[in-house]
């Protein structure tokens, strides 16, 4: 098991918990509590002390209600601390008396997350489905989280100078420019991840399903092979179209990806249980990339999946994770 094994962890203000401490099992750790009782913002909690933020909001969403500061503490077994805070306008990193207003990287360690949402990511929305997968890819490869901030801001910014009434070509060519740079550098970035994926996928599945079954995910961009000139020149002959709208019709954030089963989109095709097995083959893989792409072993946290599984898929999600520090949550029968 990795080093990096939580031992406790202390929050003060941090959404509901004004004061709440918890100490970790051996393995895995279980949360129970009703709705409301704050079983995810625990995992918040967790998962911003290992990765640097929230997977669900912003600091100031989750500062308690009318508290003045938030305070995560931290310690791992290893002897080691973190305490994490945010006063409603900074946050702060304390490792080792040393203070940071970012993670640095060198502190960070991978989660692999699973929400009951997560399920549902065969239908859900495109833009769904692309935050899930930028949030595996960031955690797998640092250079795609900021390629796709970058990305992102030059979207803003172009949608901006677009919805001006006087629009100056120049200005928005040159965040054409770096939208035609950064979204070769995803769409590259996404096709590598997804034939990884892929290439693990039925065969992961098959272990959980115990059958012949087999599953693909299908990546899809309008930028499909296009080069950067190639992309600009796409970017421009919307020039019209999106001056007219008011945003940016061409590029990587409109991409989808697509489940397939057997050869057909899983979406209507696939059945509930099927597609269950689908995620948590996906969720495997995420953690076998990880392990071998960072040499560490994820910390895996479950919220509230657990009730939503039958005896096998638990059986199964439990023995693969069997290495990983583990916390479920659980919603208490009343
Ligand atoms: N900034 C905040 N200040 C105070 N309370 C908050 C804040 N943000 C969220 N809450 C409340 O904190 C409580 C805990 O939320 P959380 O999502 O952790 O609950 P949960 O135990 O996971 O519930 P469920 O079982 O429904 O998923 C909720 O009642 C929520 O409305
Ligand atoms: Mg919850």
């Amino acid at each position: 098991m990795n080093s990096n094994i939580i031992k406790s962890i202390k929050l003060n203000n941090f959404r509901n918990h004004e004061n709440y401490a918890l100490e970790f099992s051996k393995n895995p750790t279980l949360i129970l509590g009703k709705n409301g009782w704050g079983k995810t913002s625990i995992l918040e909690a967790i998962y911003i002390t290992l990765t640097g933020k929230s997977f669900r909001a912003t600091d100031r969403d989750i500062l308690k209600r009318e508290a003045g500061f938030y305070r995560v503490e931290v310690e791992f077994f290893s002897g080691e601390k973190m305490i994490v805070s945010y006063d409603g306008g900074k946050k702060q990193f304390l490792i080792k008396d040393k203070k940071f207003t970012r993670l640095p990287k060198m502190y960070k360690y991978p989660a692999v997350l699973f929400l009951p949402e997560d399920l549902h990511i065969v239908a859900t929305s495109p833009t769904k489905r692309r935050e899930y997968f930028d949030r595996v890819l960031g955690q797998l490869d640092s250079g795609y989280s900021s390629a796709l901030s970058r990305y992102n801001k030059a979207i803003k910014q172009r949608n901006e100078l677009l919805k001006q009434e006087f629009l100056s070509r120049d200005a928005i060519f040159s965040w054409d420019i770096m939208l035609a740079k950064y979204g070769v550098e995803i769409r590259k970035k996404r096709t590598k991840i997804v034939n990884r994926l892929n290439s693990k996928l039925t065969k992961v599945y098959q272990e959980i399903a115990k059958n012949k079954d087999k599953v693909e995910i299908r990546y899809k961009s309008y930028t499909s092979e296009v080069s950067e000139s190639e992309y600009l020149k796409l970017l421009q002959m919307d020039y019209e179209r999106d001056s007219m709208l008011g945003h940016t019709n061409f590029g990587v954030h409109k991409d989808d990806f697509e489940f397939l089963f057997n050869g057909s989109v899983a979406d209507g095709s696939a059945s509930r249980g099927e597609v269950r097995s689908m995620v948590l083959a996906l969720k495997f893989i995420e953690a076998e990339l990880i392990e071998e792409e960072l040499g560490k072993k994820p910390v895996v946290l479950l919220d509230d999946v657990f009730s939503e599984l039958d005896v096998v898929r638990r059986r199964s999600l439990t023995s693969n994770f069997s290495e990983n520090q583990v916390v479920i949550t659980s919603v208490e029968k009343a």
